[in-house]
């Protein structure tokens, strides 16, 4: 057994680094690929469905993907400082690959628009945090600015190295499973993970890794659908907050990436998203955060709709880990509270009797 070492060291013959380049790395990667056993059931439909839990990174999200090459490639270039605007899964992920490095990091968020686990986390990590009275893509537009007039790295997806990290996710799907799934969901904000996805495919596809590419299914939340709409959205609202994205930076990638895969986009009411968020929760045991939803919310409403047929083989990304908004988790359980009992033997005993 060698010790896994992250996706830089793991697919390090795909990605712009050199035998002397110094890697920074918190073992991210290598995340499960689950199949879901009970939803199919419950559906009714005859498909084969995996999410890609990547939650399960080390500040639980995707990110960390992308941010360890942004960061390695931001230290070997010699800088002292990165920066990027985040609903609030960049920012932690920036925060703890800048404290790894030893450098620093500055991050723009929305103010009271980021789920509190996000918050925490980054202050952990002790980045400095600077709030605005306005939304991510006003951060975004102001960080680029910026980037002109002080020593700061951007690692926002507009960073190259970012989608490079954030392609290995693809690679692993292929790995793991032997081929490429015929459908592939994943929620879109900024966009730049669809972009990277289709990368990854893109390149073990030219490399007859694998031999086809699959569909790509972009969803949206309904309040912040500028793909769906076709056009930008200037004031993007949803309860999913790390989607609360209403001019995407990614724009013509993503597009390519759905034109060239045949692939669409769709949005979502925040009901749904929710609902799809518990549904993994409850009858899978799996808890991602709300935006990672859309992703089963889409799936689910395609195969039911018979756009992605019976037989498919499918994989959703789960972005984020749904302990990173405790607020929304306890909204959705609000009817489940817990029961206060006598602390005796009695008691205990009547509370397992009376709920089996
Ligand atoms: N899911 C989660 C949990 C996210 O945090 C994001 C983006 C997305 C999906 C969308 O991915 O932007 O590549 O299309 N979060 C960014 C952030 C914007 O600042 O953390 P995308």
């Amino acid at each position: 057994m060698t010790r896994y070492t992250g996706l830089i060291e793991r697919y390090r013959n795909r990605l712009p680094v050199s035998a002397d380049t110094r890697i920074i790395s918190l073992g991210e990667g290598n995340t499960p690929l689950i199949q879901l056993q009970n939803i199919p059931r419950l559906i009714g439909k005859d498909v084969d469905i995996y999410v890609k839990f990547e939650g399960l990174n080390p500040t639980g999200s995707f990110k960390d993907r992308g941010m360890t090459m942004a960061v390695t490639k931001a230290v070997e270039a010699g800088s002292h400082a990165i920066i990027c605007a985040s609903t609030g899964n960049t920012s932690a992920s920036a925060a703890a690959y800048a404290v790894r490095a030893g450098i620093k990091a500055f991050v723009l968020i929305p103010e009271g628009k980021i789920a509190l686990g996000k918050l925490a986390q980054t202050l952990m990590y002790d980045a400095k945090i600077i709030q605005i009275s306005g939304n991510f893509d006003r951060g975004m537009a102001l960080v680029k600015e910026v980037a002109d007039h002080a020593p700061v790295t951007i690692v926002n997806s507009i960073n190259p190295f970012r989608i490079d990290g954030q392609k290995t996710a693809a690679f692993e799907i292929v790995d793991a499973l032997g081929f490429a799934p015929d459908y592939h969901c994943l929620p879109v904000g900024n966009a730049g993970n669809i972009t990277a996805y289709w990368k990854g495919y893109t390149e073990y596809t030219t490399d007859r890794v694998c031999g086809n590419r699959p569909v790509m299914c972009g969803y949206q939340a309904a309040g912040a659908a500028p793909f769906v709409l076709g056009e930008m959205v200037d004031n993007p609202e949803t309860v999913a907050t790390a989607i609360r994205i209403g001019h995407p930076q990614s724009w013509d990638f993503a597009w390519a990436a759905q034109r060239e895969s045949g692939g669409w986009f769709d949005k979502f009411t925040d009901e749904k998203i929710l609902a799809a968020q518990k549904m993994l929760s409850q009858f899978e045991g799996i808890f991602c955060e709300p935006a990672s939803a859309a992703s089963l919310a889409g799936a689910l409403h395609d195969i039911g709709s018979g756009k992605i047929p019976e037989g498919s083989v499918i994989v959703c990304t789960l972005t984020g880990n749904g302990i990173k908004d405790p607020e929304i988790a306890m909204m959705q359980c609000a009817d489940a509270k817990p029961v206060t009992i006598d602390a005796s033997l009695d008691a205990v005993k009547r509370a397992i009797l009376d709920n089996l």
